[in-house]
């Protein structure tokens, strides 16, 4: 059966965004017009996701309010004409069932991967963080190549990587390819946040992963690191040892990540969203002209 189910880890702090995530979730930032999760779960439904089980959190009530249907407003509009203001909630009546279930305690995105276990059961699965977008307004069908991946290779993990500045790879999960690197490579290891010199490659993991059940007793081995967190990307090293087939695949130059878990690359994504506006870009980029 095709994979139509995606986990959408959405249970962290946010401490690098504080003082804006203090009671309001950093996936629902907004970046141009829309907050972060209403890209990434546009990007699950052009990739054929139908099912999204969402990892929530403590102040994190915001993003079921967001994809529930608000009769009232959309009364509201439509008493008032408000016709083109109705449309931009259609994405409320897209066809996906979401369901929520709450990561009690933040103990890190390989934990909060776990909390989905009993509502996964047996299936194949996509695993999306919900700070980050994929292409610009989320235009990127990567989560469909990589689960036609993992379909017809007969992979057990597919993860998603992007080229990364050699002077950065000390803040990722830095892919270890088997062989040469293309658009397509076996993954033989992953190595978290090397040293420059150490870094087998430039390709830092990107927010996008496929995976089979047989993560779920990797990360329940998974022994805690830093902070008592469990990481993802120590599970997938485990089943990669023993000899798992893991694939990764590289995001194209059109298909960049936004990460909007820091100030820095926040306010870069937000600027770019804004200036491809298709009504306020040109204006904003004179404006900007005019700041510079
Ligand atoms: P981060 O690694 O950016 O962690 O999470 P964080 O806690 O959200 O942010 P900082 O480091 O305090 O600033 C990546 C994704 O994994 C989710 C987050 O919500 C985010 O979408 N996550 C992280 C969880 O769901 N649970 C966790 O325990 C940690």
């Amino acid at each position: 059966m095709p994979i139509d189910i995606a986990v959408v880890p959405v249970a962290g702090h946010g401490t690098r965004l504080l003082p804006a995530t203090k009671s309001q979730p950093k996936e629902m930032l907004p970046v141009g017009r829309k907050p972060v999760v209403q890209y990434v779960v546009e990007e699950l439904t052009q990739a054929g996701i139908r099912k999204l089980l969402f990892i929530t959190g403590a102040s994190k009530t915001s993003i079921e309010n967001h994809f529930d249907f608000d009769e009232r407003l959309i009364n509201y509009l439509r008493e008032t004409g408000r016709e083109d203001e109705l449309q931009q909630l259609a994405f409320e009546r897209q066809d996906i069932e979401y369901f929520y279930t709450r990561q009690r305690r933040q103990l890190g995105l390989g934990h909060a991967v776990l909390c989905s276990r009993s509502l996964i059961g047996s299936q194949n699965f996509v695993v999306a963080l919900g700070d980050s977008i994929i292409g610009i307004n989320a235009q990127s069908d990567i989560v469909r190549r990589m689960t036609d991946e993992f379909e017809s290779s007969g992979a057990d993990i597919v993860v998603a990587f992007e080229e990364v500045d050699r002077s950065e790879v000390f803040r990722y999960g830095i892919a270890h390819p088997r062989g040469a690197a293309g658009e397509r490579f076996e993954l033989a290891d992953l190595i978290e946040k090397p040293s420059v010199d150490e870094a087998p490659s430039h390709l830092a993991v990107a927010a996008r992963y496929v995976f089979s059940p047989a993560i779920f007793e990797a990360l329940d081995e998974t022994e805690p690191g830093k902070g008592g967190e469990i990481q993802l990307t120590d599970a997938i090293r485990i089943l990669l040892k023993r000899g798992a087939k893991g694939v990764g695949m590289t995001l194209p130059a059109s298909e960049r990540r936004f990460d909007i878990g820091n100030y820095e690359s926040y306010f870069k994504s937000f600027v770019e969203f804004a200036l491809a506006d298709p009504d306020y870009g040109a204006a904003l980029k004179e404006h900007l002209r005019g700041l510079l």
